[in-house]
Formats: C-alpha cells, sequence, structure tokens
C-alpha cells in the first residue's frame, strides 16, 4: 500500500515572520489529521529556524500523546510535519560558491528534497542528466529525492507528455537502475498548470499517472506499484479531492496553496481522506 504524501513547495517566497506564522498556522491545522505524510520545503534559509518550530511543536504533541497513554510507543508519536528543500548540490564540500550539500540539508533536519523543478530546469538550464545526478546523490546520502517530471505547453498540445515524463524519469533508470525508485517520490507537474490556476483535470492526470507507472512496470512491476507518483499544479482544496480520489495520484506536490495554513491543511485532510 502506498503512503500518501502531501508536500509544500513554498519556492521564494518567506520571511522569518512569515515562516514563523504558518508553522505554527500548521501544526494547528493539522491537529489530529493522520494518515498523510505532509512535508513542507521553505527556502533553504529558513530551514533552521523551520526545524527549530517543527521540533517545539512536535515535543508538544510529544507530551500530550504520553500523557494521554503512558506507553513506550507513544514516545515517538508524531513528528507531524515533514521537513524538506528545493534543491541541492552534487557534492558535500569544497569550491562551489552559493551552493548548498546534502550533509547541511541533513544537519537542519531536512530529508525530502525537490530536485528537477521545472523553474529550475527552465531558469537555472538543469537536464536531466544533471538532475539525475542529484537524484543518485541525495539516495547516496541517505535523503529522499522528489523528482519533478512534467511536459511544457506545447510537448502536452503535441501529445508528447508520456514520451517527456519516461525520458526524464529514464535518465534515473538507466544510470542507477530502476530500484533506485524505491523509496523516492515522483511529482507529475505539468508545466502549464504551475501557477496558472489551470490545473490539469482529475481525469488526465490519472491517465499520465497511470502512463508513468506502466512506463516503470516495463522494468519493475514492483517497483512501479510501491512508488509514489504526486500530481503538483494549481492544486487547491477545492480541486484536491478530484485528484486524491484517483488511483494512481498518491499526494500532491503544492505551490501557491501552501502558502495559507488553512489551504494546505485542507489539502492534506483530502488526502488522508481519499486514502484511509
Ligand atoms: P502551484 O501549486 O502554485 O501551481 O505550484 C506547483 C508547483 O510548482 C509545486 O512544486
Amino acid at each position: 500500500m502506498r503512503h500518501p504524501v502531501v508536500m509544500g513547495n513554498w519556492k521564494l517566497n518567506g520571511s522569518k515572520e512569515m515562516v514563523s506564522g504558518l508553522i505554527k498556522g500548521l501544526d494547528a491545522a493539522l491537529n489530529g489529521v493522520e494518515g498523510v505524510d505532509v512535508a513542507i520545503a521553505p527556502p533553504v534559509m529558513y530551514l533552521d529556524l523551520a526545524e527549530q518550530l517543527l521540533s517545539k511543536a512536535n515535543s508538544k504533541a510529544n507530551s500530550k500523546a504520553n500523557s494521554k497513554a503512558n506507553s513506550k510507543a507513544n514516545s515517538k508519536a508524531n513528528s507531524k510535519i515533514i521537513l524538506g528543500s528545493q534543491n541541492v548540490d552534487l557534492h558535500n564540500n569544497g569550491a562551489f560558491t552559493g551552493d548548498i550539500s546534502p550533509a547541511m540539508l541533513k544537519e537542519f533536519g531536512a530529508s525530502h528534497i525537490i530536485i528537477g523543478h521545472s523553474e529550475r530546469r527552465e531558469y537555472h538550464n538543469e537536464s536531466d542528466e544533471f538532475v539525475a545526478k542529484k537524484f543518485a546523490f541525495l539516495k547516496e546520502n541517505g535523503l529522499t529525492p522528489v523528482l519533478c517530471i512534467g511536459e511544457s505547453e506545447a510537448q502536452n498540445e503535441a501529445g508528447e507528455t508520456v514520451a517527456v515524463c519516461a525520458r526524464q524519469i529514464d535518465a534515473v533508470i538507466n544510470t542507477q537502475g530502476v530500484e533506485a525508485l524505491n523509496g523516492a517520490i515522483i511529482a507529475y507537474e505539468p508545466i502549464w498548470a504551475i501557477g496558472t490556476g489551470k490545473a490539469a483535470t482529475a481525469d488526465d492526470a490519472q491517465r499520465i499517472h497511470a502512463a508513468i507507472r506502466a512506463h516503470i512496470a516495463e522494468k519493475s512491476e514492483e517497483v512501479a506499484k510501491n512508488v509514489v507518483i504526486q500530481y503538483g499544479g494549481s492544486v487547491k482544496p477545492e480541486n484536491a479531492a478530484a485528484y486524491f480520489a484517483q488511483p494512481d495520484i498518491d499526494g500532491a506536490l503544492v505551490g501557491g496553496a501552501a502558502l495559507d495554513a488553512e489551504s494546505f491543511a485542507a489539502i492534506a485532510k483530502a488526502a488522508a481522506e481519499a486514502k484511509n
């Protein structure tokens, strides 16, 4: 059984005040929501602050759980919000000005790392091969890659969607083997749906997710069956449930709506309800 994952990609948004407010708001709004992994990826500048706020929130949750039932099992209850990040370098140290290493991300408690986002592919010329190297380096360092794939509007209109997604995934499979996808997350984000309000229909998204899974299944049915495939692109509380009702959509990577605690929590709740 695949476990749903809803992740917020905050992109280049935030301030100390906003990060504090949003994490506190999320902690409250997600209270009692179970059966979905919820992750946030703030700008890297705020990982330290986010880590501190999350560990405070989690220790509060733990002490509540402990006083409820005084058992050892419960003392582990709940690191509710998983910390993530939006990018990573291919080195753990050295003369790479401006870059951030897996070791640094780990030190600040980030585990789920977005790579290959279309904004990085476009504005930083990141190729499939370069993204695949990041994928390998994250795995080598024990972190969870969230591999973004997806087609442009022109590619969509030309009927190339599945071929583009397959090519982007094959960059990983052909260099690292299909098993490298075990434990990783794939986020299918059609570029034309990102930040536009023009979301893919749930049926179209399901069709592409099924095709992506079938492509992976050509190499390994087991890996295909277990890999989490999120949908991303204008996901909102209003349309989230329709995506999560689809058998091959295992969660969402959320941009704009992740900047509002109530909206993001509503999306996470919709995933929990649909998948459990
Ligand atoms: P929006 O939800 O704002 O469309 O962004 C999606 C996205 O790019 C998440 O990575």
